[in-house]
């Protein structure tokens, strides 16, 4: 078989390398991919933004693709699933009109609310005027949300009015983020544990992935700015069996039968972002229409099952034949970062990995983000440069065999948090 894998990040490369073990797969071609690929002679990068659905469905005929995996959130929201499909090409990944899950904050907020799918109390909004006088006298924080898509930065929590002002009046009013913020979403803000849980759906039956918990500060104590992720752990230590429970009844299998109900059928990986109460409760912080990123990088290396099996089995529609099975283990993920992510960083330092010392540590795995290979070098080329995994048998070992991994890969300016696998332990 032939495929293309759209995307070119770190979960991405994870996925890449995961798929590759299947051996009916002859040709991976990676759009626009990274360096990730660079030791793989079934893998061909093809220089085509992730973003420019129509080389791509073009790139796709011209080639015989069999299959596609489509992993980033723009390509879903603009359609390019409906546009291979069209082509009578396999995909996975679900269609534009199911991917508004993500792409649509006010279209998900509105799923919730009319299936009783729990999640903060929200307003909507589209003229300054209203959008400033509720939020005058709301009580803070806040969260202020952009509905469309904004490269993970349509969301403010704010802690005071001014604070709420200068988010609204940057959406409605300065309008920087285009089309995406003309309407926002004002919600109320929820207490508890955060913890990411992906799962694989066909659109008749869903199977949660191992749960994670992000790292989305870029400092340690999860101090300042937000960014794309900075580590995670899987599974997530404050997900319990109870609250396992009470997630599949009240929110994972509802929203698969209101997307159902919506004429949205979902077909690929849905993302939810929870937010976990003392009372064994949770909340839909938001949904995602694909996997999470690194996310992706800390719950694929403890799947067992084909990662490729599952993907086609959701795509034909019979992920129930499938038996998915997890390890039993534990990851930890670093990411180590270009200094100055997520502002302005440099690219082009070289990256050296002490291969040697990388082979004697047990389970690790480097997935690639921000990377190229240029001259027999491999090159930072992003913010976010690498995904450094380890799985073990106890969370302490996987964060320490992580840790000891990222000693052995330098490259100017490296910059990562210290405290991924340490951080929820404090009060
Ligand atoms: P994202 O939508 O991934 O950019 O996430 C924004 C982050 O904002 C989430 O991971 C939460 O930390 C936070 N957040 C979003 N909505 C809420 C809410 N209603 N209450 C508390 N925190 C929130
Ligand atoms: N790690 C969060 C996301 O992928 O949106």
């Amino acid at each position: 078989m032939k495929i293309i894998l759209v995307g070119g990040g770190g979960r991405e490369d994870t996925i890449l390398k995961a798929v590759i073990k299947n051996p009916d797969i002859e040709k991976i071609y990676s759009i626009p991919g990274n360096a990730g690929s660079a030791n793989f002679n079934r893998v061909e990068r093809v220089n085509i933004s992730a973003e420019d659905i129509n080389k791509i469905t073009d790139f796709a005929v011209e080639n015989n693709i069999d299959f596609a995996i489509v992993a980033p959130d723009d390509p879903l929201a603009l359609g390019l699933v409906d546009m291979l499909e069209a082509k009578n090409i396999k995909c996975f990944g679900p269609n534009k009109l199911a991917a508004e899950v993500e792409s649509s904050k006010i279209f998900a907020k509105s799923l919730m609310k009319k299936y009783n799918i729990p999640t903060a109390d929200y307003e909507i909004f589209n003229d300054v005027d209203s959008a400033l006088s509720y939020v005058a006298k709301s009580d803070y924080p806040l969260v202020i949300k952009a509905d469309g898509l904004a490269k993970g930065k349509g969301v403010v929590v704010a802690e005071s009015f001014k604070q709420a002002r200068e988010a609204v009046l940057n959406c409605l009013k300065s309008k920087i983020f285009g089309q995406s913020g003309e309407k926002i979403v004002i919600e109320k803000f929820l207490t508890g544990h955060e913890a990411t849980v992906m799962a694989f759906t066909d659109g008749k039956v869903i199977i949660p992935m191992i749960s994670s918990m992000d790292h989305k500060r870029a400092l340690d104590g999860n101090k300042g700015s937000n960014t794309g992720g900075m580590g995670v752990i899987a599974p997530n230590p404050f997900y319990n069996s109870e609250l396992e429970n009470f997630c599949m009844n009240k929110i994972f299998l509802p929203t698969l039968n209101a997307l159902n109900s919506e004429g949205r059928k979902f077909k690929g990986c849905l993302y939810f972002g929870l937010m976990l109460h003392d009372d064994n409760t949770a909340s839909v912080i938001e949904y995602n229409s694909r996997f999470g990123d690194p996310e992706a990088e800390a719950v694929l290396p403890l799947l067992k099952t084909d990662l490729f099996e599952i993907m086609r089995a959701v795509s034909e529609e019979r992920l129930s034949d499938i038996k998915i099975e997890f390890e039993q283990k534990y990851s930890c993920c670093v990411i180590l970062a270009s200094g100055g992510y997520p502002g302005r960083y440099l690219t082009g330092n070289e990256i050296t990995f002490d291969d040697e010392a990388l082979s004697k540590i047990p389970n690790v795995q480097i997935f690639h983000a921000g990377t190229k290979f240029a001259d027999g070098k491999f090159l930072t080329n992003g913010g976010r440069v690498l995904a450094v995994n380890a799985v073990a048998d106890e969370p302490e070992t996987a964060r320490l065999n992580a840790y000891e991994a990222v000693n052995n890969i330098k490259f100017d300016n490296m910059f990562y948090r210290h405290d991924i696998g340490t951080s929820h332990l404090k009060k």
